[in-house]
């Protein structure tokens, strides 16, 4: 393969196609790898069913040292994972002990280089009941963003939320400076101060979406037992995928953004809201292209599914080829008709 070939699923080993990838060509990464000893992918070579919870993070640093060569420098990977309880002291942990496998994942991938930007917690909106009586009912799982270097490409205003509050006390009194007592890692307000003009709630835009996201799991039913919600993809798809893509210089653009007001009948208020505009553009005479989304165990297809919805291209891998053609019909059924233009079907 030379160039990045686009809306396909490939089918095979994570890290075995990822080396046919070319370098710094994949705008960002949105994936959930088998998370450990949790489900059985029906595959002698899949990920997930090692000896070890450290075996499992050793079989995912190869997937993660293709996906730091394939990505932009300027790119991002959201990572979602899940935690499992111990059954005995062979897998990692002592039995009923959590393994604290993202914790483990995590640390080797910041000592492999990767920029850890954000822990994310998906607040499951319909946990799974359970009737454990000696423990709390798990009710999240995590999802990180990673980045190769401390600038990325990130349209936080792509992604921001109308503010609940208005102008209230709270507006135009952020902290001047730092408190005396502050760290030497505290956070610094002076952006938010800059932002809070008298009687304003924040950002014009809206506010930042924060790191705690409710989102309901996934209602598809299809022959898959771990997928995404389409909800959890979003997000991060729209923060660091760019629509365009300048083909010159390789600029992702970034839209601008308006808000006006809209009056609720129903809540006797009015609510700002916000709609994109116009594109804000490199300054090249080149056309442009979409930004390409890779999800490296591609399940149902979820993360193609909303890349179609989106107008962004996508590039999957999976192991398991009853899984790539139950992809590729989700994907298709997502895209409706007529489908983005980025989109294949
Ligand atoms: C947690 S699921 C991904 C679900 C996906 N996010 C979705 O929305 O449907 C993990 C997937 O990784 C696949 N897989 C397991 N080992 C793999 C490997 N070595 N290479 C590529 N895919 C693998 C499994 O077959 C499974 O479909």
């Amino acid at each position: 393969m030379s160039g990045l070939p686009r809306n396909i699923i490939l089918t095979g080993d994570a890290a075995t196609r990822l080396r046919e990838l070319p370098p710094e060509s994949v705008d960002c990464v949105i994936t959930s790898p088998p998370y450990y000893a949790l489900r059985d992918y029906g595959h002698d070579d899949q990920i997930g069913l090692e000896a070890t919870v450290d075996d499992w993070v050793s079989g995912l640093l190869p997937v993660f040292r293709e996906l730091a060569r394939v990505i932009k420098p300027t790119g991002g990977v959201w990572l979602n994972l899940g935690d499992s309880f111990s059954r005995h002291k062979k897998y990692g942990a002592p039995p009923k002990g959590l393994l604290l496998a993202p914790e483990r994942l995590v640390i080797a991938l910041a000592a492999d280089g990767w920029l850890v930007r954000n822990k994310v917690i998906w607040n499951k909106t319909n946990p799974m009941p359970s009737s454990i009586t000696d423990r709390l009912t798990l009710t999240y799982e995590v999802v990180y963003f990673l980045t190769r270097s401390p600038r990325y490409w990130f349209d936080l205003n792509a992604i921001r939320e109308p503010h609940r509050s208005g102008g209230g006390k709270a507006a135009g009194k952020a902290a001047h400076g730092k408190p005396t007592w502050a760290g030497p890692l505290a956070a610094n307000n002076e952006g938010l101060r800059r932002e809070r003009p008298a009687g304003q709630p924040g950002h014009p835009l809206g506010k930042n979406p924060g790191d705690v996201w409710q989102v309901a799991t996934s209602s598809y039913r299809g022959d898959h037992p771990a997928m995404f919600p389409l909800g959890l993809v979003r997000r991060p798809l729209l923060a660091t995928c760019p629509e365009a893509v300048c083909t010159a210089c390789g600029q992702g653009w970034k839209r601008r953004y308006t808000v006006r007001q809209r009056w609720s009948a129903k809540d006797q208020e009015a609510t700002m809201v916000r709609q994109p505009g116009d594109f804000i553009r490199c300054g090249c005479a080149a056309p442009t292209v979409p930004g390409v989304v890779l999800d490296p165990f591609v399940g149902t297809g979820t993360v193609g599914a909303v890349a179609c919805q989106n107008r962004r291209d996508y590039i999957g891998i999976e192991l398991n080829p009853d899984y790539v053609r139950l992809a590729e019909k989700r994907i298709r059924e997502a895209c409706g008709s007529p489908g983005p233009s980025a989109c294949p079907v």
